[in-house]
């Protein structure tokens, strides 16, 4: 793992190029679902994941768990969980709807040189439940905020990734043998992209369309 020293308190670089440079990473990152087969440096993943574990964690409890699925036996039984989940999915769409989703591509898990397990450790006792007596489902929370990290890292390094909740979670946490208190949050698929865009793939074909910020901003 590289360690990249952090830039002391003073020198941080966050101006306005930056800031334009983040806003373009922020809208460049895409689900991405067409990879090319070429593999990604073991190293590099290894990088992004310890970027994503300097995300924010309810109590400091640090509760996301990675595995990276290399056997492929057990990608298989992803794979064929997505196949199966996907054919239920498309059974409860009618008509054009029904045809459109038929036409969307919903995972690139077959192409994808990585496949990444992102779980969340229920049982931890780090952070001794600092922030979740009310709230538990933050533990999980906190691992999606690892994960959006994650998705920007890569986005940054050209890396290409994509979030697939279209599985059996039951099945694809067995196929993995983690302990039981493990609950899956994501399953990513990382590659080198075979194309780029600025506009979701959904919104491309037509199946849902972006809301205009201010309709989502409220005021009490
Ligand atoms: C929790 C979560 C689960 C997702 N699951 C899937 C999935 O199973 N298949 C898929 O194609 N996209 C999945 N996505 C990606 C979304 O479809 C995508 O983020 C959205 O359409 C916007 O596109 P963008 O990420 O390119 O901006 C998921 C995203 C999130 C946050």
């Amino acid at each position: 793992m590289t360690t990249i020293k952090p830039a002391p308190p003073g020198h941080l670089p966050f101006d306005a190029t930056f800031r334009a440079t983040f806003r373009d990473l922020v809208l460049w990152r895409r689900d991405v679902r067409r990879f090319r087969r070429d593999p990604v440096p073991e190293e590099l993943l290894d990088n992004l994941i310890e970027l994503a574990t300097h995300g924010p964690s309810v109590g400091l409890s640090q509760p996301w768990r990675f595995v990276k699925v290399k056997s492929p036996q057990r990608r298989q039984i992803v794979c064929e969980s997505f196949a199966a989940a996907n054919d239920d999915a498309l059974r409860e769409y009618e008509g054009t709807q029904r045809a459109n989703y038929a036409s969307l591509k919903l995972a690139g898990l077959k192409e994808a040189p990585v496949h990444l397990a992102v779980f969340a450790d229920e049982s931890t006792t780090t952070g001794s439940g600092l922030g979740r007596q009310t709230m538990p489902e933050t533990l999980r929370y906190s691992v999606v905020a690892a994960v959006q990290t994650l998705w920007l890292a890569a986005r940054a390094e050209g890396l290409g990734m994509g979030w697939v909740s279209i599985l059996d979670p039951i099945a694809v946490t067995r196929a993995l043998d983690v302990p039981a208190d493990w609950t899956l949050v994501a399953y990513l698929d990382l590659g080198w992209p075979a194309e780029e865009h600025l506009d979701p793939e959904l919104e491309r074909h037509h199946w849902e369309a972006r809301h205009y910020t201010g309709d989502l901003v409220f005021e009490r």
